[in-house]
């Protein structure tokens, strides 16, 4: 019997405990062993959960209780999360975790610790919720360089950019719509501004390319500025917006981005609606895989968690992985990087002379109104900004612009 001691009982702690139990009899059959909760640490106590009496308030039995082999921290949030992980290591205690904030900023130190201590530290529910991505980077394309990563990785806004697309919702009532159907927090700022997919590209990043970036190192922007005109003026030219988190190598040089993209209707990334994340690996001997299911939400999540622990039960005949930090002068510029770009200026006189002075050849989109939309030819991000800058000192003004992705170009 393999016991177990959840940290957390909220959405994904709650879930875990029902896939357990739910499945206690399934699971045992395929890993030849029993799994059982012992404890389940929380500040709350939940009088009329059938786990009540598993509860406790204080890490300390947990520490020290020689049954508990596996800690699942589901507690978000830095700390104690990070804290109590160490501790669970210290003490012999593999770790299976859902904290994407925790494994983007502890856990080459964490993995390193558990390698030390011929421990686990598994965080397969950290990126994607329930989509399995970290096992299959890890095992299946192990024999594969990987060159790239697109992900739609965060639920909320893949949500709301498609309301906006099919009902011509604005970002606020699509934001509104999504906060009203528990899909966004109260303040969405991590997932609108795109700091959830931004920790979570830079964990697929350190396991394709064995360097993480910071935040900090890395750009970001959300989905706040998207506008129901361009969404309109994507759908009329054939192609989608979605968040997209970005990871590629640039010689040996990753180069990590988030931002939102146009994706062309042909890219199965298009296809990716409401509340679903997919991500798209590419490598080179494989080509492009995919990967898609739901990236959130406390079953599908808990199936990532559990299989973590199966995984550990089970023996895995796997390396850990292991990254280091990305000094600055080993990430690819970002002044550097070349794509296609979606524009829309203000239509001032003499527009049409100075676009094309300042970005060549281009396809209009949209010219008819007071706005000018089109696509430019592939451009660096350097001179993306100096052309934008040049027509705005004639009086353009640059209303929009989004790059597309890759795939796309
Ligand atoms: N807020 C996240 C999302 C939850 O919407 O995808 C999963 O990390």
């Amino acid at each position: 019997m393999i016991s177990v001691a959840l940290l957390g009982f909220g959405v994904i702690g709650s879930g875990t405990a029902e896939v357990l139990t739910q499945n206690k009899s399934l699971i045992a059959a395929r890993l030849g062993d029993t799994i059982e909760i012992k404890y389940i640490l929380d500040l709350r106590d939940f009088p009329d959960s059938p786990f009540a009496n598993l509860v406790v308030h204080d890490i300390a039995p947990i520490l020290a209780d020689d049954e508990v082999s596996v800690v699942v921290e589901m507690m978000g949030g830095l700390h104690p999360a990070y804290d109590f992980s160490r501790a669970a290591l210290e003490a012999g205690k593999h770790v299976v975790t859902s904290n994407k904030a925790v494994v983007a900023a502890f856990g080459e130190e964490l993995l390193a610790l558990a390698e030390e201590r011929g421990l686990r530290y598994l965080f397969e529910a950290s990126v994607g919720g329930g989509i399995p991505i970290i096992r299959p980077l890890c095992t299946d394309l192990a024999p594969c360089d990987i060159t790239g990563i697109e992900g739609i990785l965060n639920g909320t806004t893949n949500y709301i950019l498609t309301r906006m697309a099919e009902s011509g919702a604005s970002f606020a009532d699509a934001l509104a719509e999504a906060q009203a159907l528990g899909y966004a927090e109260r303040d969405p700022s991590a997932d609108v501004d795109g700091w959830d997919t931004a920790r979570k590209i830079c964990i697929l990043s350190a396991l394709a390319t064995g360097k993480i970036p910071t935040l900090e190192q890395i750009y970001v922007e959300g989905i706040t500025r998207v506008t129901t005109a361009d969404i309109a003026h994507a759908k009329q030219a054939g192609y989608a917006i979605r968040l997209i988190g970005t990871a590629e190598l640039v010689g040996d040089q990753p180069r990590v981005m988030v931002c939102p993209r146009w994706v062309h209707a042909s890219s199965p990334l298009a296809t990716i609606n409401d509340v679903f994340n997919g991500i798209l690996v590419r490598s080179d001997f494989l080509g492009d895989v995919m990967f898609y299911g739901r990236g959130a939400g406390s079953l599908p999540t808990a199936s990532a968690v559990v299989a973590d622990i199966l995984d550990i039960a089970g023996g895995s005949p796997c390396k850990p992985p292991r990254w280091t930090a990305a000094a600055d002068g080993e990430l690819a510029s970002h002044d550097s990087y070349v794509c296609r770009r979606y524009l829309c200026f203000s239509a001032a006189q003499g527009w049409r002379d100075a676009v094309c002075a300042a970005l060549g050849e281009v396809e209009y989109l949209d010219t008819e109104g007071c706005e000018v939309a089109l696509l430019t030819a592939p451009m660096r991000e350097d001179e993306a900004k100096a052309a934008i800058d040049t027509l705005a000192a004639a009086g353009i003004t640059l209303l929009s612009s989004m790059r597309l992705i890759k795939s796309t170009n």
